[in-house]
């Protein structure tokens, strides 16, 4: 079956943008002039997404109004003649069929997932997880998609990480069964560095079978309180073969600050119109720094 539909969660509050996400979602924050959410749609789209869903809470009615028509503003630039703006502005509004459900409480991400259940339906979806931006060649979800097909089966996408770094995600334990693609045998949620089987992270992209569906149903919470999709996927694993991809390029953790500003500027470097002059400015800003 092909994978058409995708869910994208965007509930969490954005505490660590405060107060910059005190009356804005955090999936709204620009990186360079595009909302970081758009980055995410677009990823979607342009690996063969027709249809989805934001899963969104209090406060997130912005990633809605940027994804509709503005007749006003678009009535402004056409009588502007700023044609070029106005196809900027219209862009999110044609780019797919959004919709949208409100996580009523913030329960964690396995249960923002089970939200859109009725949306998805008996058929695989992927979930892509708005603070990961990925950077490359082919959209990550593709590769993940295709691997989808040959096998079948759930695939998570992954990424080696520092063994500082992986109490910040869910961990894979599995052994590599040919180039870049891993049998899961073990998944945890955001274990101690002495207790992490592997580095093997999983980096905020997943195609899962509906199956999950059931078993988030009954799902109770894991890490941090919250009904985590690590722990229904590895019960899921118990019952059907789960894989793992360690996917080609670059992923940037835009939910905290350091990831955000290397976002911006990675993206910023990738832009004609400001590569040259952005190259200049970070040159003259290490020499100023060298200096002294
Ligand atoms: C979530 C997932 C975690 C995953 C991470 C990727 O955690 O629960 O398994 O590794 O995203 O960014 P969060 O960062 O939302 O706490």
């Amino acid at each position: 079956m092909k994978v058409k539909k995708a869910i994208i969660p965007a509930a969490g509050l954005g505490t660590r943008f405060l107060p910059a996400t005190k009356a804005m979602p955090k999936e709204m924050l620009p990186i360079v002039d595009k909302p970081a959410i758009q980055y995410i749609v677009e990823e979607a789209i342009n690996s063969g997404i027709e249809d989805i869903i934001i899963v969104t809470g209090k406060g997130k009615r912005a990633i809605e109004d940027h994804f509709d028509h503005s007749f006003e503003l678009e009535q402004n630039l056409i009588e502007k003649g700023k044609y070029d703006l106005l196809d900027q502005v219209q862009k999110p509004s044609k780019m797919v069929d959004i919709h949208y459900i409100r996580q009523k409480e913030p329960k964690g991400l396995g249960h923002a997932v089970w939200c859109a259940r009725k949306f998805i339906g008996d058929e695989p979806f992927a979930v892509l997880l708005g603070d990961d931006i990925i950077i490359s060649e082919k959209p990550c979800l593709k590769q993940m998609i295709e691997q989808y097909e040959r096998y079948n089966a759930s695939i998570l996408g992954v990424q080696m990480v520092g063994t500082k770094e992986v109490s910040r995600y869910g961990i894979v334990d599995g052994p590599v069964i040919r180039d870049r693609f891993y049998n899961v045998e073990g998944l945890i949620e955001k274990p101690d560095k002495d207790e992490a089987p592997s580095n093997l992270a999983i980096m905020g992209r997943y195609i899962l079978n509906p199956k999950i569906f059931d078993i988030l149903a009954m799902q109770g919470p894991g890490s941090g309180g919250e009904i985590q999709l690590t722990d229904a996927v590895a019960k899921l694993n118990q019952y059907e073969a789960v894989y793992a991809y360690d996917f080609e390029g670059i992923r940037y953790d835009v939910g905290e600050k350091m990831g955000f500003i290397q976002t911006t500027i990675e993206l910023a470097l990738q832009r004609e119109d400001l590569k040259t002059e952005l190259m200049d400015y970070l040159a003259s800003v290490v020499d100023r720094q060298l200096i002294g």
